[in-house]
């Protein structure tokens, strides 16, 4: 499973340094929160800051866009550098247009649901996007709790993704620690975003280690107890 390091809870101040720390520090994308104060109260930072950042590292950025309009954002987040877009299903704006436009940029498209949503909402998006991005805290803060309740969600994902055959990947969203990071391993999560954890870490190289280390101890139980 991969690590993609959500900078919304960063240093502002040095933005550019954090990045640059996180990225020798062994995470395997960089997860760019974009709020508009419509969709979600807050407002967060946008395509100009990204770009500012993007000579900081070779690792992928990932845009996770809590906005009402997200086509509007596509261009200005494709010439800043970004590798993959995800979006609100919520946002119930013109989601194939948008899944189209991202797609066409030659980027990665992503859906993402609040944990209110139901999992079956998405089920017509599973086969035309690249990732799935579910929420585990309701969008718009870093630093909140994991809601425990939608590991039924990730799960019927899961099942529905590969009873059909389909390639997308499922990433999971908000609260994560080194505890519940095994549950989503377990259930097949392809990556786990952490923020909080990781920032408010005295040590990040050692927060992220253990990040992957409860991800590979579950992965070594499952395969150990496929032998029995
Ligand atoms: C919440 C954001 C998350 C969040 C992750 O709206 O989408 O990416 O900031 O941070 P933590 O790990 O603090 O929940
Ligand atoms: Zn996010």
């Amino acid at each position: 499973m991969k690590i993609a390091a959500s900078v919304l809870s960063s240093d502002f101040s040095k933005f550019g340094e954090e990045i640059k720390k996180l990225s020798i520090s062994g995470v395997d994308m960089i997860h760019f929160d974009v709020m508009d104060g419509c969709f979600v109260p807050e407002i967060s930072f946008g395509a100009g800051v990204i770009k500012s950042v993007r000579h900081c590292t070779f690792l992928p950025f990932e845009v996770h866009l809590m906005v009402s309009r997200p086509i509007s954002f596509v261009n200005s987040l494709v010439n800043a550098g970004a590798d993959i877009i995800i979006f609100h299903v919520e946002s119930k704006s013109e989601i194939l247009e948008t899944i189209e436009k991202i797609k066409k940029s030659g980027k990665k498209a992503g859906i993402s649901i609040k944990p209110g949503t139901s999992a079956e909402s998405i089920f017509e998006y599973l086969p035309i996007v690249d990732v799935v991005l579910v929420m585990t805290v309701e969008p718009g803060f870093g630093g909140q709790k994991f809601i425990e309740n939608q590991i039924e969600k990730i799960g019927i994902l899961k099942e529905k993704i590969d009873f059909c055959g389909f390639k997308t990947l499922i990433e999971v969203d908000g609260g994560i620690n080194a505890q519940n990071v095994s549950i989503c391993s377990s259930l097949g999560v392809d990556i786990c975003v952490a923020g909080t954890y990781i920032l408010n870490s005295s040590n990040m190289e050692n927060a992220i280690s253990s990040l992957k280390d409860s991800n590979f101890h579950q992965k070594y139980r499952r395969r150990a107890s496929c032998f029995c």
